[in-house]
């Protein structure tokens, strides 16, 4: 199966290297760049930030219940971005984590955050790669890890067999992404949700397992977190709303206040869907 060929991964190298202080400005001042898991009813205007940072850390700590995540664990995080996660997991669970990004500004970013923890020193690590194509020998790690960065890759099945690849038999892998529920896309969507993160896909919440198994994963778990994305995305516009940046940035702000609800609209609509998967390589 060919997978979204319709952006490069160099396009998404230099929207990933340019728009740091965008993302630092709405969504997390620590370089984070997922969506969460909300838990509960909604608190109020004045408690979105805490709620949706909250609900990001929520979607870590659910992976690595879900994947079993401990000091014994050797986990790669791929497309790790500014390595805020990659520290999380090492500090939380004890175990050696090294983070894979396309982005040589956010790898960069990852390299300074590391330098501030040096009691995590020796246990982890970042290089600048592409998912497609990791630097690492045959059965590396006990888990591969990734968040909100597979819907980018033009090759999909690509990073699907450089996973498994790089697993050791045993290991697991545990990540979520972008998914198509449709292939009628409205030209709302299109614009503001596909065109805007630079991404296509092929792969819908079912069709992403028959890959999964094809490529040899035995799929444990598979979960449709989209009601999450909407929330997501939701906040995300009223953050975008109050949001504050360096001179000149205000139009962005307001554009994305408009998107990311017409994101919200997308999935209401069926046009776009978000999901976890945990699979095992088999022993
Ligand atoms: C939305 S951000 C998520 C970053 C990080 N996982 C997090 O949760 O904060 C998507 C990341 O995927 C990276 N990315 C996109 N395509 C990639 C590829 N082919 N290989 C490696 N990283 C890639 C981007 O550079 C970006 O840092």
């Amino acid at each position: 199966m060919v997978t979204g060929h319709r952006f490069s991964e160099q396009e998404t190298e230099e929207y990933y290297d340019a728009e740091d202080v965008i993302y630092r400005s709405i969504w997390d001042a620590d370089g984070s760049v997922h969506w969460g898991v909300f838990d509960g009813e909604p608190k109020g205007q004045d408690h979105i930030r805490e709620e949706f940072l909250s609900a990001g850390i929520r979607l870590n700590e659910l992976m690595v219940e879900y994947a079993g995540i401990d000091a014994t664990s050797r986990v790669l995080d791929v497309g790790c971005g500014n390595g805020t996660n990659v520290i999380w997991v090492s500090r939380n669970t004890g175990a050696n984590a090294t983070g894979i990004d396309l982005s040589g500004v956010r790898i960069a970013n990852a390299v300074t955050s590391m330098e501030r923890v040096p009691d995590l020193a020796g246990r982890i690590a970042f290089e600048k790669a592409s998912a497609t194509e990791l630097p690492f020998a045959e059965g590396a790690f006990t888990h591969v890890w990734s968040q909100a960065t597979i819907y980018h890759v033009p090759d999909k099945i690509k990073v699907l067999e450089e996973a498994y690849r790089v697993l050791q038999p045993g290991g697991q892998f545990i990540f979520d992404d972008l998914t198509k529920p449709t292939l009628n896309i409205s030209e709302s969507a299109r614009q503001f949700v596909y065109d805007r993160l630079l991404f296509d896909t092929d792969f819908s919440f079912y069709s992403y397992i028959d890959a999964l198994r094809e490529t040899g994963f035995k799929v444990l778990q598979a979960r449709d977190l989209s009601v999450h994305l909407a929330r997501s995305y939701t906040y995300l516009s009223r953050l975008a709303s109050i949001a504050e940046g360096p001179e000149g940035y205000q139009d962005r702000f307001d554009y994305l206040t408009d998107a990311y609800m017409k994101t919200v609209d997308a999935i209401n609509n069926d046009e776009l869907g978000w999901a976890q998967y945990l699979c095992i390589k088999p022993a």
